[in-house]
């Protein structure tokens, strides 16, 4: 996939910026839009992404994935989260590095990065797709009460250059976007994003709205949604928010 490359200085969102420019049909092809420095970074809800400017890397990859059927999208947070995946775990190499479903990378208990996909569907097809990625790269202090946040810096006390991990995420990105044509390869891309789970196969404690209770992820079904066996052995399957790992 080759893309078109826009570098901003300054940028509120670059999700947003990306659905801006869609609407004015000035986006026809793929493209990526990078923030300097990022001031209204969005998360999922009404949350914010932190970043302080200059510091991370935060960017949005505008898409028009027509080859995948909106019933498969969540393979787009799949194949994002393993991109992510793949260059933060050659980085760190003595930590765990795994998603914390749906797309959330975390290092051991600490978020290092999240996602944000905004998909436009139109009866059948995904029209065109915004994923947005904060990946925290060399900021050391967060100041937000964003839960457990860590960075490269943090974990491996080096600097890095936020351009060339851009280019590395976009190199695995395209590589999985050229195998969602495939069935089988849609199965493995599955299986890499189970085995990489945060917690997967763990005994661990979760909310729901009708409270805690102890389970194990078993699954993560076609729609995205997460299926725990609790420990009495009842299977529970849950959208994203509607719970929470404790
Ligand atoms: C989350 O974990 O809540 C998702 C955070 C996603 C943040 C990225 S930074 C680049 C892109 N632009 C945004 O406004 N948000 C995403």
């Amino acid at each position: 996939m080759e893309f078109k490359y826009f570098t901003f200085q300054e940028l509120d969102s670059t999700n947003a910026e990306a659905i801006r420019l869609y609407k004015l049909g000035k986006i026809k092809t793929a493209t990526v839009l990078r923030a300097i420095n990022q001031t209204h970074g969005r998360g999922y809800g009404n949350n914010l992404w932190e970043s302080e400017p200059k510091k991370n890397l935060t960017f949005s990859i505008a898409c028009f994935p027509a080859n995948i059927e909106p019933s498969e999208q969540f393979v787009l947070t799949e194949i994002i989260s393993l991109s992510l995946l793949k260059v933060v775990s050659g980085i760190i190499t003595k930590e765990k590095v795994s998603i914390k479903w749906p797309n959330d990378l975390y290092v051991n208990n600490k978020k290092i990065a999240g996602v944000l996909i905004q998909n436009f569907i139109n009866g059948r097809k995904i029209d065109f797709s915004v994923i947005g990625v904060g990946l925290n790269v060399n900021q050391e202090v967060f100041v937000s009460d964003a839960p457990n946040p860590t960075s490269l810096a943090i974990v491996t006390k080096k600097h890095f250059v936020i351009e060339d991990l851009a280019n590395k995420i976009l190199q695995h990105f395209t590589t999985y976007m050229h195998q969602t044509d495939n069935t089988e390869m849609l199965k493995t891309i599955h299986n890499s994003y189970l085995t990489n789970l945060y917690k997967r196969g763990i005994p661990s404690l979760f909310k729901d709205k009708n409270g805690i209770f102890n389970a194990i992820i078993t699954d993560i079904n076609n729609f995205g949604q997460i299926r725990l066996t609790t420990e009495h052995g009842t299977e529970r399957t849950y959208g994203f928010k509607e719970i929470e790992f404790l």
